[in-house]
């Protein structure tokens, strides 16, 4: 199926993020929040990606501008009836997920395709409540998804086949790279990142090693971009705690990363969104 209009419904860290992804393509997509607030912030985001594009010179300020002007920020469903595919971005709870879902099918039409960008959730649980579950996938974007090429195409028990080749035509259509991966817990990519950072963590501890010098040893070896620590501060240590908990509760232990990040967490130090983590931010 060919998309000639998205949406992505939650304009926070990662709705902005896909929205602009979206309209880099050439889509217009509508970004949809209930806050004003968000949705302002969201939309300032995007501009600031246009912005820093322009200025590495990888596109003209005209261009920009036409670009941003592909994204509608609005707080209703006006104009979702020629919606060809809706991103859900809302925070990771179950209820809200399947309320704001069963919403966002109510105002698109019924060819559409659905789906949630969650981390962790079970896309078949998501799906219940929905009149059409076949029509409804995972599309699960990585952060920041203006940078990050990979996105997982998760199909749910009853989705169905031509869905998930929509999504995976989708992906590809606004240059990133698809990978089908079945419905598990931490699916595929959380789960390959949550046992490397544990296994980093527990060599850290029982070698007495220091988070700075793996850091930089890891940035030097250009495996990554960043160090497991710098990751784990900017991915949020409360998050990285959580989806470590989901997966300890399907896999086992080895999942598990360690009394060191517990006790920071303990002490409201959530990573580089709080101003500490393993490392202390400023600015
Ligand atoms: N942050 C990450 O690194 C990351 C990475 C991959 C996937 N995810 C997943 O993406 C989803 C969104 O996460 P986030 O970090 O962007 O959250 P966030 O809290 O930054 O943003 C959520 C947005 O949803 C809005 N919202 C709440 N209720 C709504 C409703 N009924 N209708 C429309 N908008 C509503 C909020 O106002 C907010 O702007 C979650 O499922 C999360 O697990 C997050």
């Amino acid at each position: 199926m060919y998309v000639f209009k998205a949406a992505v419904i939650g304009a926070g860290t990662m709705g902005a993020e896909i929205a602009q992804v979206i309209s880099l393509s050439g889509l217009p997509v509508i970004l949809k929040d209930v806050d004003a607030k968000q949705l302002e912030r969201g939309l300032k985001h995007i501009k600031g990606i246009y912005a820093r594009r322009v200025q590495r010179g990888r596109m003209t300020e005209r261009e920009a501008e036409d670009h941003f002007a592909l994204v509608t920020g609005q707080l209703d469903y006006q104009g979702f009836s020629d919606v060809d595919l809706a991103i859900e971005a809302v925070p990771e709870k179950l209820d809200l997920k399947r309320s704001v879902l069963r919403e966002i099918e109510a105002n698109l039409p019924r060819t559409a395709i659905i789906a949630t960008n969650t981390s962790a959730l079970p896309v078949s649980e998501i799906a219940e409540g929905l009149e059409k579950p076949s029509r409804f996938l995972g599309l699960h974007f990585f952060f920041p998804a203006s940078v990050m090429r990979l996105v997982e195409v998760i199909g749910g028990q009853a989705t169905d086949q031509e869905t998930i080749d929509s999504g995976v035509e989708f992906v590809e259509g606004i240059r990133r790279i698809p990978v089908r991966v079945k419905e598990c817990p931490g699916f595929l990519v959380n789960r390959v990142l949550m046992a490397g950072l544990a296994e980093v963590f527990r060599a850290e501890r029982d070698l007495g090693l220091e988070p700075a010098r793996i850091d930089a040893a890891v940035a030097a070896s250009g495996l990554a971009p960043m160090g497991p620590y710098a990751l784990a501060d900017a991915l949020g240590l409360d998050i990285a705690q959580e989806v470590s908990q989901t997966l300890q509760a399907a896999y086992g232990e080895r999942f598990a990363l360690g009394e060191r990040i517990a006790g920071l967490i303990a002490e409201g130090k959530r990573g580089a969104k709080s101003g500490q983590g393993f490392y202390t931010y400023t600015g």
